[in-house]
């Protein structure tokens, strides 16, 4: 299948800042790029990544073997007789150099209230904790511990801890309600959980300790132990023998913890993301692969240098914040920023007051935040000193090219390399990005492939790979790459369903994506069921599930719709039950409810943006709901719904479009 002709776009040649000093590690044009790439992938690659792996890792077992197994077979292993630690990696080996070197510059949400850590202090609060997790509440290597935090320091800390005594964290994002909270828990069985007692964000108080002790009823007394850090001194319940105060327990103990060597395929954290069904996965990453993956991408995509300091504006929640504010700085041994409060708080002006008060050098963030600020306007940027930065980047979503533009020219003063970042929870990290010191850019196309990445698109009914340019379909990846998710965690039949299964030797990534005629990469966003809400990835099945435990639905079909702000939003449409009566003049009243329902089961940024009651949606004569034909209507092209012939009740169809035609108005 061809590409309608793309519209002429504007490239923009490599950025006058990363033109000058420091020399960036990959330049100064397309060919330095190709000439590198070329020794990550094919033939002779294993000795790229052995070279790699040494550079940037410190092995305290040596590994013989480069990688081994494949996406048919499911047991993909990288570095597999090496052993490593990567708190070691991440925070030792800079705290012995230069322990005074700032690792974390956390920015609270009320902007007078953060503080900055150096190496030699991260490493005897990340010994501190890990001797707690061990000591005293006999964590073990392999054991799993839920951390429920916000984005301060102390998550960071609570990341490294696990990883240096061997057990695997699962990160659920503060966001997410009781009843996820409650799942995660279950599904990975942790005895312990990390929270605090409330969060800040955007000036408001967030019952943390309260939303997890809502969990913790539902766990069958799985967790023995809760840890609670102290964040504002709110009011919390406690329950004697199983909470903690974070502070007293980590005054207990010794302040220096010796790392445990794991192997580098051992189980490094699970983080739970959505996918096609109502269940969400938990993607298991491992050490070795993982490592080298956050550092490699951190150095080479961002450009990093000794010095910089990095911003990634993520919540330490999602996989960008694992990889990108935790992992891969502090892998580099520069400093990272921390972020715990949101684009507007207390003013439209904070990212751009931060980036001047901390001097940034990198600053990473999602086309949602970028938007919003273009929309309240380029005023809040224009008298702040952003002369530091060298490096934009942007990631979660596809970028407009109007986001991008705003940004390279009020973020970057025309002066800094927009770096448009694809990958997924899945991939650990980077897929595809320019490298910003050799590759020209386009707004909106993530450009080329990453070291070790041969991107596929393939037609995505014969799954034949289309070649050459000017192609469009679906996006796969060729081999495999040491940071992709070794499992489900419990359930590797799903993984190989998941992932390798659909098309046969590749890995699936469930996006669409085109092949531009220079060959640059364009995502053209998910094909499945997953929908994406300013970068956050959210099953329509799982909200499906939120809104039929609703004591009056019927049935119900989700959707993603195009949505100027955050990229897509969540339209919902339900049938009632027949037996269910409700005051009909006060329909709002019950959308209100199911709103609720959604934020109850998943959590606040899951909530539909519409909910219509509707008396029937449009199946098939086998009873399989069509939910193009909601989209098209929701888009505003319900007089190009195509082939109905094989629609069961065509009426249906009508009272869809009158619904959404009295929304609108
Ligand atoms: C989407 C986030 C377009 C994509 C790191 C992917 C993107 C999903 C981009 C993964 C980008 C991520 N351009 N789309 N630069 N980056 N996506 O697992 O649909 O939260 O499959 O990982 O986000 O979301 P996840």
């Amino acid at each position: 299948m061809s590409t309608e002709e793309t519209p002429a776009v504007k490239t923009y040649p490599v950025a006058p800042r990363l033109q000058a000093t420091p020399t960036p590690h990959i330049g100064p044009d397309l060919d330095a790029y190709r000439a590198a790439h070329k020794g990550s992938v094919g033939e002779g690659s294993d000795e790229w990544w052995g070279e790699k792996a040494r550079e940037l890792l410190y092995w305290d077992r040596p590994f013989k073997t480069i990688r081994s197994g494949g996406f048919a077979t499911g047991d993909i292993a990288w570095f597999p007789e090496g052993g490593l630690n990567v708190s070691y990696n991440a925070v030792d080996r800079w705290a012995f150099e230069d322990p005074d070197r700032i690792a974390i510059i956390y920015e609270a949400d009320e902007p007078d209230g953060g503080c900055s850590i150096t190496y030699g202090e991260l490493l005897r609060q990340v010994s501190s904790l890990a001797n707690v997790l061990s000591t005293t509440f006999g964590v073990r290597p392999g054991d799993t511990v839920s951390i429920y935090l916000p984005t301060t320091w102390h998550a960071a800390v609570a990341l490294l801890a696990c990883a240096r005594i061997g057990a695997i964290h699962s990160v659920v994002f503060a966001g997410f309600s009781a009843e996820a909270l409650r799942d995660r828990i279950n599904d990975c069985q942790s005895r312990v959980l990390i929270t605090c007692d409330e969060g800040r964000r955007g000036g408001k108080a967030i019952a943390t300790k309260a939303i997890a002790d809502a969990a913790l009823e539902a766990c069958h007394g799985i967790v023995e132990h809760v840890l609670v850090l102290k964040r504002t001194g709110g009011k919390i319940n406690w329950t004697e023998g199983r909470d903690r105060w974070w502070d007293e327990e980590m005054a207990k103990v010794p302040k220096y913890c010796p790392p445990r060597v794991m192997s580098a395929e051992d189980p490094l954290f699970i983080l739970y993301t959505s996918g096609s069904t109502g269940k969400p996965k938990g993607v298991v990453h491992t050490s070795g692969g993982y490592a080298l993956c956050a550092a490699l991408t951190v150095k080479y995509v961002f450009d990093v240098h000794k010095g910089d300091r990095f911003a990634c504006m993520a919540d330490v929640g999602w996989i960008t914040g694992h990889t990108y504010i935790v992992y891969g700085p502090l892998l580099n041994g520069v400093t990272t920023l921390m972020f715990e409060s949101t684009p507007v708080y207390p003013t439209p002006a904070r990212y751009w007051e931060v980036v001047a008060k901390h001097k940034l050098t990198q600053f990473y963030n999602s086309p949602t935040a970028i938007r919003l600020l273009r929309r309240l306007g380029a005023h809040h940027v224009e008298p702040h000193d952003l002369s530091s930065l060298r490096v934009l980047g942007s990631v979660g979503e596809p970028i407009n090219p109007e986001a991008w533009e705003w940004y390279h020219e009020h973020a970057g003063r025309g002066q800094c390399a927009i770096v448009d970042t694809f990958w997924q929870t899945e991939t650990g990290s980077i897929v595809l990005t320019p490298f910003p010191g050799a590759v020209p850019t386009k707004p909106g196309s993530a450009t080329v492939a990453f070291f070790g990445h041969e991107p596929v698109i393939l037609d995505a009914m014969s799954g034949t790979p289309l070649e050459g340019n000017n192609v469009e379909g679906v996006l796969a990846l060729g081999t495999p790459w040491p940071s992709i998710a070794r499992t489900i965690w419990r359930d590797h039949a799903r993984y190989l369903d998941t992932y390798m299964k659909p098309y046969p030797g590749l890995f699936y990534t469930g996006d669409g994506a085109a092949r531009d005629e220079d060959g640059y990469i364009w995502i053209k966003g998910r094909v499945d069921d997953v929908i994406n809400v300013s970068g956050h990835r959210l099953s329509t099945a799982e909200i499906e599930s939120a809104l039929i435990m609703h004591k009056g639905v019927a049935e119900t079909a989700v959707i993603g719709t195009a949505d100027e702000l955050t990229g897509q939003a969540v339209y919902s449409f339900v049938t009632l039950k027949p037996e269910f009566s409700y005051d009909s003049g006060n329909e709002a009243g019950l959308v209100k409810e199911l709103v609720l329902q959604v934020r109850k089961v998943i959590g606040p940024f899951a909530a539909p943006k519409k909910i219509y009651i509707v008396p029937d949606l449009p199946k098939t004569r086998s009873g399989k709901i069509m939910r193009r034909i909601m989209r098209k209507i929701v888009a505003g092209e319900g007089d190009q719904l195509g082939d109905l012939s094989t629609i069961a009740e065509p009426s249906t169809v009508d009272a869809i479009k009158q619904k959404v035609a009295e929304g609108n108005a």
